[in-house]
């Protein structure tokens, strides 16, 4: 999404001017080209050199540095943007943008760019409570400006309050956000990821390795596309990407409740649970003791299969499943993708540590209902989600054709 755009990120004066860095870190593994413009008083506490090693790119604090000025001149610095961050962005900065003022390089450059402005404030809880600042914040939004709430916290001031700078990842997700190409609008979504958990006694459990990354990242692809996005959620350490709605369950037979639920409504599904296949037969309630030289068994029974449930009773649905193999790749995932009635089987190695399993990165095979197969390089697992997501659309808009056309 960001491969090859030009993010400004303007840094104001305020003590999380030190996360504007890894702001600008996420930009650049995002591959953006990121030019940063400081005020005066940010200079004050972080060094311009920091985000200059960081851009690989001067970094812009004067309003008239003649040298700047002959190499990239503020106004071709505000042409030139797809996007344009303030983080942290003071009470003060915002006051000047909404009364118009322009008396340095960074509201000088806000005033004169047509890119989308993204606004990330900080500051202490009196100062955001203030009717004046309120006021201002409201004219930006009036304005289309975005200006995104401060996070609830305890304050560097002392106070506690609303004021504290967003996490750098959600401004950065906010960004991508604005940028993304609004194609899924109108569609929902219905994502399942990460492991369930399958209780034995009550501190004893039969899981998997899965980390949820994959479903995450569909989940937050396809939810900065437009989609209306469900993510049904085994337990994982992420936190849930902005503008999803999760639903948290542990095991099997809660996840498989959940999703039939839900499946009416859902346009696309993309079923990245690493659903146990087996739960005991029964849970003891107490802790069972050791004492004995082994224990001897662990009945077990089948969970449902959720992904061929949906596929028994599609209707339009895409049905997207995955396939963890460590070997026969090719075979398993063809027998998978016609027992269990899917549009499209993603299939990937999971005795690669390099892939897979709590990896950033994937490298999968696709298997669609129609016989295509196809293989896609290693890449970041945001990445794919795009791919993924390109490829279950084009199967539902295909599909609403040929049901036209009937
Ligand atoms: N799946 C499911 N419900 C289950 C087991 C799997 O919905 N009880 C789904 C997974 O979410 C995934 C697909 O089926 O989309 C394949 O899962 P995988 O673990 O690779 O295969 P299994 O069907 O469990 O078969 P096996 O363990 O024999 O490889």
């Amino acid at each position: 999404m960001l491969k090859g755009r030009t993010v400004i990120v303007g840094v104001c004066g305020g003590i999380a001017a030190y996360k504007a860095a890894e702001l600008v870190r996420l930009f650049r593994r995002a591959a953006a080209e990121v030019h940063v413009i400081m005020t005066a008083s940010a200079t004050e506490f972080i060094a311009p050199l920091t985000f200059q090693t960081l851009t690989g790119n001067p970094v812009h604090v004067e309003l008239f540095n003649l040298i700047q000025e002959r190499e990239i001149g503020h106004i071709s610095l505000a042409d030139r943007a797809d996007l344009f961050v303030v983080a942290p962005a003071t009470a003060n900065l915002i006051g000047k943008v909404a009364n118009g003022i322009a008396d340095d390089l960074l509201t000088t450059t806000i005033m004169a760019t047509r890119a989308p402005v993204l606004l990330a404030p900080a500051m202490n809880v009196n100062m955001y409570e203030n009717p004046i600042y309120q006021s201002n914040q409201q004219c930006l939004l009036d304005h289309g400006y975005q200006v995104m709430e401060p996070v609830v916290g305890e304050l560097a001031c002392g106070w506690e309050g609303a004021g504290k700078l967003p996490d750098p990842a959600d401004i950065f997700d906010e960004a991508v956000r604005l940028l993304a190409p609004k194609d899924m609008r109108g569609l929902r979504v219905l994502v399942t990821a990460g492991p369930t958990r399958e209780e034995i006694d009550p501190v004893r459990y039969i899981s998997n390795h899965s980390s949820g990354k994959m479903g995450y990242a569909i989940a937050r692809a396809a939810a900065w596309r437009g989609a209306d996005v469900t993510l049904v959620s085994g337990p994982t350490c992420l936190p849930a990407p902005r503008g999803v709605r999760r639903i948290d369950v542990v095991s099997a037979e809660q996840m498989h409740r959940e999703v039939l639920a839900l499946a009416d409504r859902a346009d696309l599904v993309f079923k990245a649970a690493a659903v146990a296949d087996y739960r005991p037969v029964s849970r003891a309630q107490a802790k069972l003791k050791k004492g004995r030289d082994c224990l001897e068994r662990i009945d077990l029974e089948a969970n449902p299969d959720i992904l061929a449930d949906l596929g028994k009773n599609k209707g339009r649905m895409v049905l997207v499943g995955f396939a963890a193999e460590t070997d026969d790749l090719e075979k398993n995932a063809a027998a998978k993708l016609a027992a269990k009635g899917a549009d499209l089987i993603v299939a990937n190695d999971v005795s690669r540590g390099d892939i897979g399993f709590d990896a950033d990165q994937n490298e999968v095979r696709l298997f669609f209902a129609d016989g295509r197969n196809e293989c896609l390089e290693k890449m970041d697992k945001a990445e794919l989600a795009d791919r993924l997501l390109d490829c279950a659309v084009d199967l539902f808009r295909a599909g609403g054709d040929a049901g036209t056309s009937q």
